[in-house]
């Protein structure tokens, strides 16, 4: 069987981190052979110094890629235009598509769904939501059985960390700028801090988890700047700290949905979610609840939700079954008087 051919567009945080992975765990059957960029020569020589090249076409050229053999493009630059006609020119022309873009999946993932299912392609946004949390594959099939209520907790690594970090004494502004340092925050945090990012994420999620379509607009999103050392003072008394909280609930046929700066009891699990820890409670009506945790943003954790939407597209499933690998056992680990 030839390999499956990928092409990473975008090689900032999440891309360089999906390249990494890809070369370094040589998974059977997947070859990365393009990579676009703009600017891609000051990429390429990067890449170059982690052992990264060998094999690869860089280009800044779109077109390089979809008129290429290329059978599934991972997509890691985000925002709308122009990623939405290049995504639907990619799966017209018979290519899956991984995505972590939640502004676009959130706006026109129903569009580019139903183009997928014309073409007989897959389309698949695991990344898209809650970073490496796989919460996106639970609704979707772990949970289908049941009939989820409500969709509540922290779906912004960027504003998790600020405020878990603000509880703590530190400043909004310095916080920030850590959370950007570290390739959290979006290029333009406005999305994180005013809730725009965890009300795309919210949308997706309610579609996947509730078959509810809804726009991000129709959302109310509350900004977290104006959050201060006073209100965590106020909270304090009140056993509560404040979090940014995303919340979709569906009470006799009416889903109410919010993104907002709210209260949470110390004693609750969302509490205790620190720096850009994401945590989803979905609630079923058969199933009760269910809590997903960790790692909502960053590099790698996103690059592994990309990496195993990926090897679902290649093995046709979302239950991946890869070839058990030989263990060698070392020595170490055989203590001896077993042998005896
Ligand atoms: N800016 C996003 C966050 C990145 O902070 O959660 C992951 O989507």
């Amino acid at each position: 069987n030839a390999a499956t051919k990928v092409a990473i567009l975008g090689f900032g945080t999440v891309g360089s981190s999906v390249a990494q992975l890809l070369r370094g765990q040589k998974f059977p059957g997947i070859e990365l052979t393009h990579i676009y960029n703009r600017g891609v020569e000051r990429k390429r020589t990067g890449a170059t110094a982690k052992g990264l090249n060998s094999g690869i076409v860089w280009t800044e050229n779109i077109q390089d890629i979809l008129k290429s053999d290329v059978d599934v493009v991972i997509e890691t630059i985000g925002g709308i235009d122009p990623i939405e006609g290049w995504l639907r020119k990619a799966l017209s022309s018979g290519k899956h598509v991984v995505t972590a873009n939640k502004q676009l999946i959130a706006y026109k993932g129903a569009g580019l769904a139903k183009l997928a299912r014309e073409n007989n392609r897959v389309l698949v946004y695991n990344a898209a939501v809650a970073g490496g949390v796989p919460v996106i594959p639970a609704t979707l099939h772990g949970l289908q059985g049941d009939r989820i209520t409500r969709l509540s907790g922290i779906l912004n690594g960027t504003c998790n960390f600020m405020l878990s970090h603000m509880e703590q004494g530190a400043e909004y502004a310095d916080v920030l700028k850590q959370a950007q340092a570290a390739g959290y925050a979006e290029a333009d945090p406005t999305a994180d801090v005013d809730g725009y990012d965890a009300r795309a994420k919210l949308c997706i999620l309610v579609r996947a988890a509730m078959q509810i379509g809804i726009n991000p607009d129709e959302v109310p999103a509350q900004t977290i700047r104006n959050v201060s050392a006073v209100d965590f003072a106020y909270a304090k008394e009140l056993g509560c700290t404040v979090r940014q909280i995303a919340r979709a609930e569906l009470r006799g046929g009416v889903l109410r949905a919010r993104v907002a700066p709210m209260l949470v009891p110390k004693s609750s699990p969302i509490a205790w979610s620190h720096g850009t820890q994401n945590m989803v409670v979905t609630s079923g009506e058969f199933g009760g609840d269910v809590v997903f945790s960790g790692h909502g943003a960053g590099g790698n954790p996103t690059a592994v939700a990309i990496v195993s939407d990926l090897l679902a597209v290649v093995h046709g499933s979302n239950s991946v079954a890869l070839p058990v690998k030989k263990k060698t056992v070392t020595g170490e680990f055989m203590a001896p008087h077993y042998l005896r």
